[in-house]
């Protein structure tokens, strides 16, 4: 296959315009900041950048409520910043992907204030209606404790209207054609204007059937068809990048058999039982995550992350493993959300200790998929559990020592900038991080540079070696005639493993390509390692002699 296909060997940075860089000096991020901070990004290696929602909004939920899909925030700048943004991150290479939020809008957006005044507005069957309240009202909410419900009376309109998040968030009416009609007029419009593409938020909602009568949604298809069609019509480069926490079972529904629907989804099954395998040392669930997220068609690809903009969700392990995870990563209840996560950054999950974060850091970009950071995770920022729900991990980026952190020149930041204490800007900025060889943001552009090196993870198959030792995971990936080997020591004690490389040829040496350390096979072909707590190592099988020889043959 052609290795066109951008986003197989990606490596992908989500960022909020809000909180990135403020340029003018209000307190709050703008699209200008964001411009003059290229080069960082550039600099750091990334090769895209995922954008949060940044239309205009009233902002109950940090921009997941648009008023206008066709429009920039004033408080980010204009239409005109947004372009010069694009085109000087195309400048770069770097490709931009924004936020589609379309399962529902903001209650403000001219439509649904159009569809609540009369039942023969144009736009009333753009939303969802029950005359009566639907019996399971309150069954279904996306954010239990603090949504009370599914289903809320409006006024004006004399009925309930359906929500499946907060009730400022009525959701459209999918099902509706001309609200299908409106959401490809949406992508076509972002992709005329520079990005190569969507993060498409709340995807099983979006296709789901909607409605008083409907007990248990089902998924309508077809509709990604659509959506994928119209995209590389229009662009053939440009991708969706799905969030759908589902099962194993229907990732081939999304992805289409034939290649035909979503070109990526995030990996919810491999995030989840990551963080057990971190906090259990155990990689077996971890292991069987994986073999079960393995079947994909060749053009399709796993965002693989650690941390995002929402709380970690547990919700797919086992009681018992999730308790592991509670216990490891966030036993307080103030750390804890919706009965289900844990709302912390990773940096203090893992109590700021460089080794583990270099482990989860390194798992995450060798793991099978495109690797997703977030901004802030290369200096090891941290959050702040004072502010509430998910907004404890959305505090501004820290730049330097400056007051507020270099973010903002104004005294009021939108948000506040983490001080004091271990992860405060004072001890945590890009700026000193810069000048400091040992630091995490130099750590992480340099395993950037590495993944980009290794094809092979984004493009290639995994094979789990047997290292019989549930606490070390070892993985070899295979494509094109190379192969590359990955190990990690889970524990945070040493650990030593004999293991195969499975390959049915000669037994060759691994070059070791973050350091000298190389290991030959003993006579039996098997490698014996070492490991030191949290040690992980990146190879590549074989020296030049090797591979020459096996691409003779
Ligand atoms: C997604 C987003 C989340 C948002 C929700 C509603 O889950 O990741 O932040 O609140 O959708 O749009």
């Amino acid at each position: 296959m052609i290795n066109d296909l951008w986003y197989k060997n990606a490596v992908i940075y989500c960022l909020s315009v809000e909180t990135f860089m403020d340029a003018n000096g209000d307190g709050v991020g703008d699209f200008q900041g964001l411009l003059r901070r290229l080069d960082y990004l550039h600099g750091l290696g990334v090769t895209a950048i995922w954008l949060m929602p940044f239309q205009p909004s009233p902002g109950k939920d940090d921009g997941y409520d648009v008023a206008d899909y066709y429009g920039v925030d004033p408080r980010f700048g204009t239409l005109g910043d947004f372009v010069e943004f694009t085109h000087g991150a195309k400048q770069r290479g770097i490709r931009v992907l924004i936020d589609l939020v379309v399962n529902h809008t903001s209650d403000q957006h001219p439509w649904f204030q159009d569809a609540r005044k009369s039942p023969d507005s144009p736009y009333r069957d753009w939303y969802v209606w029950s005359k009566k309240k639907p019996t399971n009202a309150n069954e279904g909410m996306v954010f239990p404790g603090v949504q009370k419900t599914t289903w809320t009376r409006d006024e004006a309109a004399g009925e309930y209207y359906f929500h499946r998040f907060y009730e400022f968030q009525p959701d459209l009416n999918t099902a509706n054609p001309r609200v299908q009609a409106e959401i490809l007029k949406i992508m076509g419009f972002w992709i005329q204007l520079g990005v190569s593409g969507f993060r498409m938020d709340a995807l099983p909602f979006v296709i789901g059937t909607k409605g008083a009568d409907v007990k248990k949604p089902v998924e309508q298809y077809d509709m990604l068809r659509t959506f994928r069609e119209f995209l590389q019509w229009r662009q053939g480069d440009s991708v969706i990048l799905a969030e759908a926490n589902v099962l194993p079972e229907t990732d081939m529904d999304y992805f289409g058999h034939d290649g035909d629907r979503m070109q990526m989804m995030f990996n919810f099954q491999v995030n989840q039982h990551l963080f057990y395998a971190l906090a259990a040392a155990d990689t077996g669930p971890l292991v069987e995550a994986m073999e079960a997220t393995k079947p994909r068609p060749a053009t399709a690809q796993w965002g693989l992350f650690l941390r995002n903009h929402d709380e970690l969700d547990l919700g797919r392990l086992k009681p018992q493993q999730r308790e592991k995870v509670f216990a490891e990563f966030g036993p307080d209840k103030s750390m804890q959300l919706y009965d289900r996560g844990i709302r912390r950054r990773l940096a203090p999950m893992l109590d700021g200790d460089k080794r583990r974060l270099e482990l989860a850091y390194s798992l995450m970009f060798t793991l099978p998929g495109t690797p997703v950071l977030r901004y802030g995770d290369e200096l090891g920022m941290g959050d702040d559990l004072n502010l509430p729900e998910r907004n404890c991990a959305r505090t501004p980026m820290q730049w330097s020592t400056e007051p507020h952190g270099g973010f903002t020149k104004s005294s009021k930041p939108v948000s506040p900038v983490i001080s004091g204490g271990a992860y405060g800007f004072e001890r945590v900025n890009a700026a000193e991080q810069r000048r400091d060889p040992e630091s995490m943001l130099n750590w992480t552009e340099r395993v950037i540079r590495m993944r980009k090196e290794m094809p092979e993870i984004g493009w290639g198959d995994f094979t789990v070696l047997d290292t019989g030792d549930p606490a070390v995971l070892a993985l070899r990936y295979d494509w094109r005639n190379n192969s590359v080997v990955v190990i990690h020591n889970l524990d945070g004690k040493p650990h030593e493993v004999t293991f195969g490389l499975g390959l049915d040829d000669t037994a060759p040496a691994l070059i070791n390509v973050l350091s000298d350390d190389h290991s030959q096979p003993n006579d039996k072909g098997e490698h014996c390692l070492l490991l030191d707590a949290y040690a992980y190592r990146w190879y590549r099988v074989g020296g030049l002699d090797y591979l020459l020889k096996r691409s003779e043959a």
